[in-house]
């Protein structure tokens, strides 16, 4: 599997208190200094594609709560091999900003809502923001950050009614969005229990009880998590990401660097790299291109074939 795609958390702070993620509002923030700096990204981001990296995706916690966002992306799609550069948001401040981000450079954004109805929104994220995550994501829709999709974590109790499933799903029908289904992963003591997680394939059900079957698309050479799916005759599309019920890792292209500049081979793993000590440390531009490409040839032995370790964070990996 080439590794070609790096995932790249800007910051851990959020302003949402999603159950499944960040119930507290506060999981132990980074201080400042201890988050990479814009020129930091950039020069990283520059040495990944000299070893292969043509993918990046931002996340957070919350993109879009770093200042001059919009600024660091014009420098990432700016740096030669950087062929695809997407974003992960809540969307909560998407709306004034998909305009300025896609004529920075920004080719398309994921976006997490969780329930098509207001008061469930609310419940799960903390916020009555759902008619303003709505708006993001017409602007992006309109701004031409294409495609956008939208990412849903069901919980047990709390979003998985037939009514809230096929809802979201009904998205994909007469809207050009991927909804994507997500299996919830627990990630520690303050979020949901393990138990509370619906198997994708009880979503996909549901999804066919109201709309019929689903049939499958086939992508290009696409090797993310999801499988794709359409209800006849959609606009859009319905996509799976299993992580609970099935393992992709054989076929993971991806890395994670985290916002204060820990690499990670693996979601998963325990296992990082402190890239920032090393670039602060002075090291030279040969010592740390031959750490990335150690690293890159030997992901596979940090795969940790979904064994959870105990109280990640997901605000601070960036899903
Ligand atoms: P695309 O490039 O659009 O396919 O994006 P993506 O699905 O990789 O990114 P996004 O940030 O939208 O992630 C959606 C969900 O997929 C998050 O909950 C991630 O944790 C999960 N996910 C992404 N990559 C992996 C992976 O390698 N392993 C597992 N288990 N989950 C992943
Ligand atoms: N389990 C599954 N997905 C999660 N996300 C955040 N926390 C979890 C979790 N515990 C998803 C969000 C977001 C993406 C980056 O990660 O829905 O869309
Ligand atoms: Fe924020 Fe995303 Fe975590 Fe929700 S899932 S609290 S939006 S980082």
């Amino acid at each position: 599997m080439s590794i070609d795609y790096l995932r790249i958390s800007v910051t851990d702070r959020c302003n949402l208190r999603c159950v499944y993620c960040n119930p507290l509002g506060d999981c132990g923030f980074f201080e400042h200094g201890e988050i990479l700096r814009f020129e930091e990204i950039e020069r990283i981001t520059g040495l990944f594609t000299e070893c292969g990296i043509s993918k990046i995706r931002l996340t957070g916690g919350e993109p879009l709560v770093r200042k001059d966002i919009v600024g660091l992306v014009e420098k990432l799609a700016a740096i030669p091999g950087v062929d695809s550069l997407a974003l992960t948001t809540n969307g909560v401040l998407l709306e004034p900003l998909a305009a300025r981000l896609k004529d920075a450079g920004l080719q398309r954004v994921n976006i997490s809502v969780d329930s098509a109805q207001r008061d469930s929104y609310k419940r799960i994220t903390g916020f009555d923001l759902l008619p303003k995550v709505t708006k993001g994501i017409y602007k992006a829709i309109e701004a031409g950050l294409t495609p956008v999709k939208i990412n849903s974590v069901i919980i047990k109790g709390l979003n998985d009614s037939a009514e809230q499933i096929t809802a979201l799903a009904g998205m994909s029908i007469h809207l050009p969005l991927t909804v994507r289904f997500i299996e919830y992963c627990p990630t520690g003591k303050y979020t949901k229990p393990a138990s509370d997680y619906l198997p994708n394939k009880d979503v996909r059900a549901i999804i066919e009880r109201k709309y019929g079957p689903l049939s499958s698309v086939v992508e290009g050479h696409n090797h993310g998590p999801a499988l794709n799916f359409k209800v006849k005759d959609s606009a859009g599309a319905i996509g799976f990401i299993s992580g609970r019920s099935s393992t992709f890792c054989c076929s993971c292209n991806r890395l994670r660097l985290t916002s204060n500049g820990k690499l990670m081979p693996c979601l998963y793993s325990a296992h990082t790299y402190d890239l920032k000590k090393l670039i602060r440390s002075g090291a030279s531009e040969k010592a740390i291109l031959d750490l990335l490409k150690r690293i890159i040839s030997e992901k596979g032995n940090y795969t940790k074939l979904n064994s959870l370790k105990e109280d990640f964070s997901m605000c601070k990996v960036g899903g």
